[in-house]
């Protein structure tokens, strides 16, 4: 282990949970560099989309999931606050959001080669002054000895909420049972596979954002993130 191989956060949690945009805050706060690690499965799975358009997952040979995930030309770039996700030069930062490509996501998580192949790309993402990491496995698989783990959560009911919202917000009309159904499923596929299950590291501080403001999660992680972390 290196010094450098420590300064990582990790936020891992269930998805809805705000990571990223914690981690957006926090990231800028320090001047570090982001990883959204679940863009990475999210590319993967609109490439699939793309190349195999209504197969589902399960009836594709593996060695061609992991050959869409071994050649995925992707660059990111931090603007305004947000992240501009490229792939072959091609802003797909909004369509990898829809929640079609985010259960083809899950799927393809689910399979331990493809998990390998984005293993090495996420941790290429460490690069001085530091790295704030989202996902699922950050604390416990990909950067374990990471100076800070996070794990955020909030009950499906009041992700499905803060979605609602959000979709409202943009003129989309789904049902909210709709939304708590479709989170439930992704929690269940994300906690019970056999590789690398949604879960906190064992040496995780745990933060249930069920009652509190985006505000009140920033200030919570960004008070560890000053007692742990030493800033140059
Ligand atoms: O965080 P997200 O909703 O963008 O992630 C989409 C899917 O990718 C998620 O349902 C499971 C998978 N994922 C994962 O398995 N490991 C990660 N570190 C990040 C995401």
């Amino acid at each position: 282990m290196t010094e450098n191989s420590r300064q990582v956060i990790c936020l891992d949690g269930p998805s809805g949970v705000g990571k990223g945009t914690i981690c957006l805050a926090v990231a800028e706060h320090l001047g570090w560099h982001i990883l959204d690690s679940g863009s990475l499965y999210r590319i993967t799975a609109l490439q699939f989309s793309r190349k195999f358009p209504e197969r589902e997952v399960s009836t594709v040979d593996e060695s061609q999931l992991v050959d869409i995930a071994c050649n995925l030309s992707v660059s990111y770039l931090q603007e305004n606050h947000h992240l501009v996700i490229l792939l072959d030069g091609e802003n797909v930062t909004g369509i990898i959001r829809n929640e079609k490509i985010g259960a083809i996501a899950s799927q393809i998580a689910t399979i331990p080669l493809v998990r390998d192949a984005l293993l090495a790309r996420q941790r290429a993402f460490l690069q001085a002054p530091g790295l704030v990491a989202d996902g699922r496995d950050m604390g416990t698989v990909v950067f374990p000895h990471s100076v800070l783990k996070i794990y955020l959560t909030a009950s499906p009911e009041e992700r499905a909420q803060r979605r609602y919202k959000q979709l409202k917000d943009k003129g989309i009309g789904v049902s909210l049972s709709s939304l708590v159904e479709a989170l439930r499923q992704r929690d269940d596929r994300d906690m019970n596979r056999k590789t690398a299950p949604l879960k906190p590291a064992s040496d995780a501080i745990v933060i249930d954002t069920t009652r509190l403001t985006i505000e009140q999660v920033t200030d919570e992680v960004m008070s560890w993130v000053l007692q742990r972390v030493s800033i140059a």
